[in-house]
């Protein structure tokens, strides 16, 4: 028993070792990280993570604060879970904050940062991000959009109610998706993605993969490993989207599918044209090139960062009404008394429906897309709140737990109650920290009102035109609220549900 006693008191030092000089809250100088729970060697915290790393998260920052740090790897992960400490990361130090982490995700699809939404801070960037705003996300090229998103919703409708008249039950996900789909292609490329039938699961598994924790990104040592087999899978999917734009780029030199007709020039067109030509003309010390594989670069980011992200909006939204009939009556009451019920709803209508706002914003506090918003990286070291926060160092901003927080939503947190916002100004444009699921600050979403107007869209019309049942008689509250985590946050399994139709047309 004397040589146990002792193997466990060597053991015990050799933890304590390991612990004190790999503990977050100590670095050399004695200047503190903030508080958290003590990192394994080589891992880090990576195993606390779970399946469901922003729930994981939010039950850690209940233990270690609101500001809290813990190790990915060997990379200080700085999470955030208050309003007042987003403020102070993404207002106060936002310049300092504004930068993405080099990942692998990135190497591989955006060919080390030639995008946008996991590009490093700098002016490639900036100029990138210029002209996605300018081309397709400004609110002037939003509103340019409208044709082919009123186009979109009516075929949804008609599809739908194909559905009700035979009295079945749709996969709403499915039939959602597909319209986002149609949307963005058009917007990004002017044409349907629809024949090309490589590209979606080229799309649907790059999402994936963007998405994951990749152990290569925090342990770059076992990187070679590729333990996960994830960097196989990066470097088979991201050859495979890089092929499909190189032949589109040269069917569209070749003359093949061009899209000349339309009142603006989709963001594709916009981009072949600049081929060849510096990216900022104007700059001496910037005499950079556009190439192909900035062109590759940029559209894979675009269509990563549109496709999924309104879908799943809307999916979460869509299951709320469906759980809550109350709040389902009380839309159609409000759609019935601006629209009326012998004509379908136009974009026009949208700014009146102030009950609609209420139910997007009361859905995206519960299921923010993003629950982690997108990993940003200091650039400095920088100290905040008192804590020191090496260069370098990651930020997740926990949206997910700060949608729940009973001290800023009230005991009713956890309910789905869309009257909140009645007496409560609260707009989604990141002026309110509380609620800030498109991000805030310069490396906030560029795509919110596109995002928004569609969304708005298609739920008024869903909304409207139909009345809907959960299928099989299942009730309200069995509805499944499982989630996926991954670059978004979707419903773990389908949406399913039988419409009637409810217009008098
Ligand atoms: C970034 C949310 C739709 C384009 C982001 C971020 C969030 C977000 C949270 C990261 C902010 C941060 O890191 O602080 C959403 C939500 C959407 C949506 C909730 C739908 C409901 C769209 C759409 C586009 C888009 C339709 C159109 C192309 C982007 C881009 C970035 C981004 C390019 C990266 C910006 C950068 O790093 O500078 N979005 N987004 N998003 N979003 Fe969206």
């Amino acid at each position: 028993s004397s040589t146990l006693t002792l193997l466990f008191v060597l053991l015990g030092t050799l933890c304590s070792f390991i612990y004190f000089f790999s503990s977050p809250n100590r670095n050399k100088n004695g200047r503190k990280l903030p508080p958290g729970p003590a990192p394994l060697p080589i891992v880090g915290n990576i195993h606390m993570l779970g399946d469901l790393p922003h729930q994981s998260l939010h039950y850690l920052a209940k233990k270690y604060g609101l500001i809290m740090s813990i190790m990915l790897g060997k990379v200080p992960t700085i999470v955030v879970s208050s309003p007042e400490a987003a403020e102070l990361f993404l207002k106060v130090h936002d310049v300092v904050f504004a930068s993405r982490p080099k990942v692998q995700s990135a190497k591989y699809f955006s060919y080390g940062g030639k995008a946008m939404a996991f590009t490093q801070y700098g002016s490639y960037w900036r100029t990138v991000r210029k002209w996605s705003i300018l081309h397709i996300l400004s609110a002037s090229k939003v509103e340019c959009f409208a044709p082919i998103r009123k186009a979109e919703v009516g075929l949804l409708v008609e599809s739908v109610r194909k559905v009700a008249a035979a009295g079945e039950t749709i996969n709403l996900s499915q039939a959602v998706a597909k319209v986002l789909e149609e949307m963005m292609s058009k917007v990004l490329f002017g044409r349907s993605m629809d024949d090309k039938i490589d590209f979606k699961p080229l799309v649907n598994e790059a999402m994936h993969l963007a998405g994951v924790f990749n152990l290569s990104d925090y342990v770059p040592f076992l990187a070679p490993l590729d333990l996960q087999g994830f960097t196989r899978r990066l470097k088979k999917v991201s050859s495979g989207l890089h092929d499909f734009f190189d032949k589109m780029i040269d069917e569209y030199q070749q003359g093949i599918n061009m899209d000349d007709q339309k009142p603006y020039r989709n963001f594709f067109q916009v981009m072949v044209s600049l081929l060849d030509t510096p990216m900022n003309p104007n700059d001496e010390d910037q005499p950079y090139i556009v190439g192909r594989e900035n062109i590759k670069a940029i559209m894979v980011d675009m269509v990563a960062a549109s496709f999924d992200t309104t879908t799943t909006a809307i999916e979460w939204a869509f299951t709320e009404l469906l759980r809550h009939p109350r709040v389902m009556v009380a839309l159609q009451k409000e759609l019935e008394s601006v629209i009326g019920r012998n004509r379908m709803v136009e974009e026009s209508d949208l700014p009146k429906l102030a009950y609609l706002d209420m139910v997007i914003k009361e859905s995206l506090r519960l299921h923010p897309v993003a629950p982690l918003l997108v990993p940003h990286e200091s650039t400095e070291d920088v100290t905040v709140n008192g804590y020191f926060i090496p260069k370098k160092s990651r930020l997740l901003v926990n949206t997910w737990s700060m949608g729940r927080n009973p001290k800023i939503w009230s005991s009713n947190a956890e309910e789905f109650f869309p009257e909140r916002f009645k007496d409560r100004k609260i707009d989604l444009r990141g002026h309110d920290f509380e609620l800030i699921p498109f991000g805030t600050g310069r490396r906030g979403c560029p795509g919110m009102q596109l995002a928004l107007i569609s969304m708005r869209l298609i739920l008024a019309q869903l909304a409207h035109c139909f009345d809907w049942e959960l299928p099989d008689g299942m009730l309200p509250n069995e509805l499944d609220m499982t989630e996926k985590f991954g670059l978004s946050l979707p419903r773990a399994n389908h949406l399913l549900a039988k419409p009637t139709y409810r217009l008098i047309a």
